[in-house]
């Protein structure tokens, strides 16, 4: 990056993050964790099939069936995918009679019922099959009085379908925020259901899925296992990329049993190529996200399973550590990503969003390693070890794609390492961009190789103007014109605090 090298103008930044017009030039010149939910559960990031993208409402006995056996005959099982989660769609609708009054879906003691048409086993019956195959069975419920799809939800019915789930031999258990009350709140409404999925006989993973509305994040490490943090994913890359876009600075808040949950894997949805099925394997796998499989598994082409399947990239995600990896650095649509390992080692994406190859570098400080340090990459997608490599590596990435490494250092210092970061504008670039109302948004991108980072500072000279225990670190900075310097002091769980290279900004009225 270049901060140092005078004056620069940029209204150049990349496509996905540029601002609207402009009044103001910026030239530029240079957690508290709550404890979590004890279920001993998704002790790392949970890893299955999801049936909502491949078969939407029409789920049925048939094709849960066909697609256990196919997750075990494909090698997925194998691979660690061992949740088969049946989504939307399950049971019997609501409808109603032929004098028009409405009939619950639910039976005569108010219990949810498995659509006789397409479930004529029962849910019991399908748990036994997928547990006699080694996998597990996971279900779909909503906090509101309806599904999302309009089939019935669990609202005021908790404890009764907690209780039916556990009965069935359920798993899993995703439960959705459609059609619920204006004035409810999620974190009640999922403490509620997540009390009464625990009161059960049974141990059941607890998805909360709302979109992130509620920041999640801030509260659902008790109550849940894992978390959506935005809205459905598409089957796109821009679509990947701007989901990315909103994990960064997340990560303090996942670990063992507690995971921010981007969504669904896509990899071989839509027209994703090779490199973008490969490139969500890896981010999602720095992300320490969930890996649920969103295609159609009984028809998977081999190489979309020979992506699914790469055993060195998913060992990155199911790290025991379970520390979620961060953004490391950005220049606008070529980005470092870094996830600290076991054994001191560290897991790093290339990502390049654009649509030619490009060369992209990472320096071992940028990763907390002292910077002359020998490293050991190994290729995770080719499987190859490289050649030893001191104080950084550079590569070519392919356009929409991504290269991903694990790096060893035999004589790493096995004492603790400090944290690092740095300040960017934007929403990652070092080289800035436009503004419309004079409030630029600043964000720290801090990282620690061998733990997490625990608090972030940003300071003006030495006045702190904003204190962060979690993220996602970033905030307005509004000030008339003038120059400004600024740096973040970054303490890691060790307590080792470092400070950020300056942030140099001038602001200037533009004509
Ligand atoms: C919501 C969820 C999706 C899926 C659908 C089902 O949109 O976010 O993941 O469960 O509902 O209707």
């Amino acid at each position: 990056m270049n901060f140092g090298g005078g004056w620069l103008q940029f209204p150049f930044m990349s496509q996905h993050r540029r601002g609207s017009a402009a009044a103001l030039l910026v030239l530029l010149c240079a957690t508290l964790r709550a404890p979590a939910l004890e279920n001993e559960l998704a002790r790392t990031p949970p890893m299955g099939w999801n049936s909502w993208y491949p078969m939407g409402t029409k789920v049925d006995d048939k094709g849960i069936r066909a697609t256990i056996d196919a997750v075990v005959a494909n090698g997925l099982k194998q691979a660690g995918y061992i949740y088969v989660n049946i989504d939307d769609g399950w049971s019997r609708r609501d409808s109603r009679d032929a004098q028009g009054n409405p009939v619950s879906g639910r039976d005569e003691h108010g219990n949810l019922v498995p659509d006789p048409q397409r479930f004529p086993n029962g849910m019991r019956a399908l748990a036994d099959y997928a547990h006699s195959k080694g996998l597990k069975l996971g279900i779909y419920s909503n906090a509101g009085a309806r599904t999302c799809s309009g089939y019935p939800g669990s609202q005021g019915r908790e404890q009764q379908d907690a209780n039916l789930f556990a009965a069935w031999g359920i798993d899993y258990v995703k439960h959705d925020w459609c059609n619920v009350s204006p004035t409810a709140k999620a974190p009640e409404l999922y403490r509620l259901m997540g009390q009464h999925l625990a009161k059960t006989d049974r141990r059941m993973v607890f998805s909360i899925c709302d979109w992130g509305s509620s920041n999640p994040w801030t509260w659902a490490g008790e109550v849940g296992n894992l978390w959506r943090t935005g809205g459905d994913l598409a089957p796109n890359w821009l679509n990947i990329l701007s989901v990315l876009d909103q994990q960064v600075g997340l990560e303090s808040y996942a670990g063992p049993g507690r995971w921010n949950d981007p969504d669904i894997l896509h990899v071989g949805n839509g027209r994703l190529t090779l490199d973008q099925n490969r490139a969500q394997l890896s981010l999602w796998s720095i992300l320490a996200a969930p890996l649920l499989i969103g295609t159609d598994v009984r028809k998977a082409e081999k190489d979309v399973l020979g992506v699914l399947t790469r055993r060195e990239v998913i060992a990155v995600n199911q790290d025991p550590l379970g520390i979620q990896g961060a953004k490391v650095s950005d220049t606008g649509d070529l980005e470092v990503w870094a996830r600290p390992l076991k054994d001191r080692a560290q897991a790093v994406v290339l990502l390049n969003r654009t649509q030619a190859p490009a060369k992209i570098a990472v320096k071992w400080s940028e990763l907390g390693w002292p910077s002359d340090l020998a490293a050991r990459p190994r290729d995770l997608w080719t499987g190859q070890d490289m050649e030893e490599a001191h104080g950084g590596l550079s590569t070519e990435v392919p356009a929409y794609g991504a290269f991903m490494v694990r790096l060893t250092a035999p004589k790493l210092p096995t004492t603790n390492l400090p944290p690092v970061g740095r300040l960017v504008i934007g929403d990652g670039s070092p080289v800035g961009t436009l503004y419309d109302t004079g409030r630029i948004r600043l964000r720290v991108l801090p990282y620690d190789a061998d733990g997490r980072v625990t608090k972030v500072e940003v300071l003006e000279g030495d006045k702190s103007i904003q204190s962060f225990a979690g993220g996602p670190y970033h905030f307005q900075f509004q000030r008339p014109p003038g120059l400004y310097r600024l740096t973040a002091r970054i303490t890691d769980d060790a307590g080792a605090t470092s400070t950020t290279e300056p942030l140099e900004l001038k602001i200037e009225l533009k004509k």
